[in-house]
């Protein structure tokens, strides 16, 4: 490390995690939007009122449901017609997206976008590798919200111990080492167990937690959670080959093959996997842009 910033040791950093406060918490209109479309009847209107009370994320809602996919006439006038362009069950996974990336970009690594977009590209890949493995819609919407979120922990080392990080990605880099690898070397600690402690800490569900502890380490993951962070881990690493990678990631990433062989994949699941990968990772690249 070239500068040689003062390096904090795994207690450091664990303490720091427990104890930050000029982080913003997880925004609450994820869990409120998904609260109103469990229950029996979920409402466009209320739905829609739960977003407009956040006129940033109102506006980038609407934006997002203005593209064509959604929209190919006229782009929508209200935060209720967006709603029902994009869809109900699709609308908690945009907001979900939005809203993290409007609150917590200004906090993590220099380049957000390429952050929250690989992180996007894994969500959508997990949630494609689920179906083509015919896993329940639940686990899609697991892969999808912890693909997303996997990398969370390095927005808090970045947040707490900027210098640090920084250094920490140029080793990875110049040594060709994965970046959680020399995260672990350093501070005795890497980015999935600092993001799991964060996400425990703001009250995400213990699936998510695990999932987001464990996407570098998928046979450590607690038996229950075990799968959803295999699924995960297999995402993260075929996004990063097909390109959509961040500055801080190297190629060459370890794979846990056992978590391949788990979920039934194949070699003849190869070519299709690696297709869907760069479908998630240009549909990801187009949100975020
Ligand atoms: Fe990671
Ligand atoms: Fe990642």
């Amino acid at each position: 490390m070239t500068n040689r910033p003062e390096v904090p040791d795994r207690a450091a950093v664990l303490a720091a995690v427990d104890a930050v406060d000029n982080l913003p918490p997880f925004p609450e209109v994820v869990a409120e939007v998904r609260d109103e479309l469990g229950r029996p009847d979920p409402e466009p209107a209320r739905v829609a009122a739960l977003i407009e009370e956040d006129a940033a994320l109102a506006a980038r809602f609407l934006a997002v449901a203005s593209a064509p996919r959604y929209s190919p006439t006229a782009p929508p006038r209200t935060v209720r017609q967006a709603v029902v362009r994009v869809g109900l069950a699709e609308t908690a996974r945009v907001i979900l997206a939005v809203a993290v990336y409007e609150r917590f970009r200004r906090f993590g690594p220099p380049d957000a976008r390429a952050f929250w977009e690989h992180g996007m590209a894994v969500g959508l890949l997990g949630a494609t590798l689920a179906r083509m493995a015919d896993a329940s819609p639940e686990v899609a919407e697991l892969a999808y919200t912890a693909g997303l979120l996997h990398d969370l922990g390095e927005l808090a080392l970045y947040h707490l111990y900027p210098e640090v990080s920084a250094a920490i990605a140029a080793r990875s880099h110049k040594t060709g080492r994965p970046n959680h690898e020399v995260e672990r070397a350093a501070l005795g600690v890497e980015h999935g167990e600092v993001g799991g402690r964060l996400a425990s800490r703001w009250g995400l569900p213990a699936d998510l937690v695990a999932v987001v502890a464990f996407h570098h380490r998928p046979w450590a993951a607690p038996v229950d959670h075990r799968r959803a962070a295999q699924l995960v881990h297999i995402a993260d690493f075929v996004a990063k080959h097909v390109g959509y990678v961040r500055a801080e990631d190297v190629p060459g990433e370890d794979f846990d093959g056992g978590a391949w062989a788990a979920w039934g994949f194949s070699l003849d699941d190869v070519d299709a996997i690696l297709e869907r990968a760069r479908a998630s990772g240009k549909e990801a690249a187009a949100f975020f842009a």
